[in-house]
């Protein structure tokens, strides 16, 4: 991971932007992925999925609820084609600044390929997939980073809606049983403090 990033997207930095975006729009759901694990954690993870064959350069990344934006720009830093979708509007608005911020600063190429949209994720929905030019069933691996309410919608997505070699990230372990009897075609395993899940056979 190139320096730079690493530095703009430490968990000081994060921390801090987090309170500026709280600031500005009264929203402070975007803390979470500065406050919990480090960002080179999900960095490595990401390149272990490219390195096994699971990816490939220019694979499709899509962060669900991208938030502050910075999972879907760490992505697209690894090398993935990356997008993210949030119901909020004005994270939407603050991710595309930082992702020009970054470029300017040389912390990212300027040719970097990194979209957000404001709407809803459910793959029903159609309208900020078609925004993107994106199919649900295109993307590679996904990420998302929610309640777990909110987790069981998108697992129910995810093995209904994405194609058969994608894979779903989330923070946070202690699924493997939940997933196992609720969803007989996803299988899920724990990397660091991460779980990915995969669609069976
Ligand atoms: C806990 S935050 C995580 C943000 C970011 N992924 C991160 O890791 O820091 C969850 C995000 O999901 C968004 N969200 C929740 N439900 C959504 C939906 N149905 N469609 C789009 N975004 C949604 C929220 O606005 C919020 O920004």
């Amino acid at each position: 991971m190139n320096k730079s990033l690493l530095e703009k997207l430490s968990n000081d930095a994060l921390v801090d932007r987090a309170i500026q975006i709280g600031d500005r729009t009264g929203y402070m759901a975007s803390f979470f992925t500065g406050g919990l694990f480090s960002l080179e954690q999900l960095h490595n993870l990401f390149e272990e999925i490219k390195i096994s064959g699971q990816a490939h350069e220019k694979s499709k990344f899509l962060e669900l609820g991208s938030g502050n934006g910075v999972v879907a720009i760490l992505a697209a830093s690894a090398g993935f084609e990356s997008y993210g979708i949030d119901i909020n509007k004005d994270l939407v608005g603050l991710s595309g600044e930082f992702l020009e911020q970054l470029k300017r600063e040389g912390a990212v190429p300027d040719g970097l390929l990194c979209r957000f949209v404001a709407g809803d994720y459910s793959a029903e929905r159609r309208a900020a997939y078609d925004e993107l030019g994106i199919k649900f069933s295109e993307i590679d691996v996904f990420y998302a980073f929610n309640t777990f309410e909110e987790l069981k919608k998108i697992y129910e997505m995810f093995e209904k809606h994405s194609k058969n070699s994608a894979r779903l990230i989330h923070p946070g372990i202690g699924v493997l049983d939940f997933i196992r009897s609720n969803f007989e075609n996803l299988e899920a395993t724990e990397t660091g403090n991460f779980t990915v899940i995969n669609k069976k056979g």
